[in-house]
């Protein structure tokens, strides 16, 4: 029988701490998904145990066992959990140059139709709604156009329906707007009180905000214009392509699918749908309709 050094010993110390974190993590996970419904299973692991381990420190807890312990019989511990378990940070006109393209390329092509409507999925506190709904206002779209603007975390949903951001943050606004081609300044679309800028409340009339997982839920009615930005880098591949599934049944023929510049639809069955109207800012416009048994959603 082979004799074990110190170091076979150490790295099998290794390997099974961290087999142990993995099925811990897996116990967490199924805990929250069979007692409240939201599935983070398909999440990327890496930045979800990050996050995780991040909340048993700030709860002072000695390991993931007790976390567990915590959600299950504690449902107010757990909307703060789940709130760190999303990462909601967002700006408004972020990445500015792909609201230029969107101002230029997609905008003048969307004159045409009677009426628009417009998902943006996983809008976190709403900036990059109120971003769109400037866009639309400038472009002469915004009277036709139903927005409806959806997220898993309904304590973001509250502050994006109430449109109030920290005034702090209006420089960096006011930059990005200019640079996305805006036509104005900034500050004709909001009234700065305090330490608050408070949205025109005329941007928000066509906006409907309302839950929707990306996970579990269905199709979301039929859409002109989906935009999804910055939210499937959380996801695994699997995940990423029933999303892609779920945009691609619920995108009209002709339609356009936006996502982050990080993020790209050409690893998916999906992409042979679309062609690509910028690659550096992931606008794809949906050219080929398919067949609907061949775009099967799992639940
Ligand atoms: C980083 S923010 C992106 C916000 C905005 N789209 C942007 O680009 O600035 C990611 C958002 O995705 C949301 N999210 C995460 N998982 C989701 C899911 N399964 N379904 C819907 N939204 C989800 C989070 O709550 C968060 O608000």
């Amino acid at each position: 029988m082979p004799i074990k050094t110190k170091l076979d010993a150490s790295t099998d110390e290794l390997e099974n701490a961290h087999q142990n974190n993995e099925l811990e993590l897996d116990l967490f996970l199924e805990a929250v998904f069979r007692k409240y419904g939201y599935d983070f299973r398909s999440y990327s692991r890496a930045s979800l145990t990050r996050r995780i381990k991040t909340q048993i420190e700030r709860l002072k807890l000695e390991n993931m066992c007790q976390l567990i312990h915590l959600v299950l019989h504690d449902e107010k511990a757990f909307i703060e959990v789940f709130d760190h378990m999303t990462v909601n940070v967002t700006e408004m006109f972020r990445d500015p140059y792909f609201y230029k393209s969107f101002r230029e390329v997609v905008a003048p092509q969307l004159r045409s139709y009677p009426s628009l409507k417009i998902w943006h999925a996983g809008c976190s506190t709403g900036q990059e709604v109120y971003s769109m709904c400037i866009l639309l206002k400038e472009t002469g779209l915004y009277d036709k156009a139903q927005i409806y603007a959806t997220d898993i975390d309904p304590q973001v949903l509250e502050k994006a329906k109430k449109g109030i951001f920290s005034l702090e943050a209006a420089a960096l606004y006011s930059r990005n707007y200019h640079d996305s081609g805006g036509l104005h300044t900034l500050s004709d679309y909001y009234t700065a009180r305090y330490d608050n800028i408070i949205m025109d409340s005329s941007l928000k009339k066509n906006v409907i905000f309302a839950d929707h997982d990306l996970a579990t839920d269905q199709v979301f009615s039929e859409m002109q214009v989906i935009i999804c930005r910055n939210v499937l880098i959380y996801f695994n591949h699997g995940l990423q392509d029933r999303v892609f599934r779920l945009f691609s049944n619920s995108l009209d023929y002709g339609g356009y699918l936006c996502l982050g510049s990080k993020e790209s639809l050409r690893f998916s069955d999906c992409y042979k749908l679309y062609d690509t109207l910028n690659s550096k800012y992931k606008i794809y416009k949906k050219t080929h309709q398919h067949d609907l048994f061949s775009l099967q959603i799992n639940r």
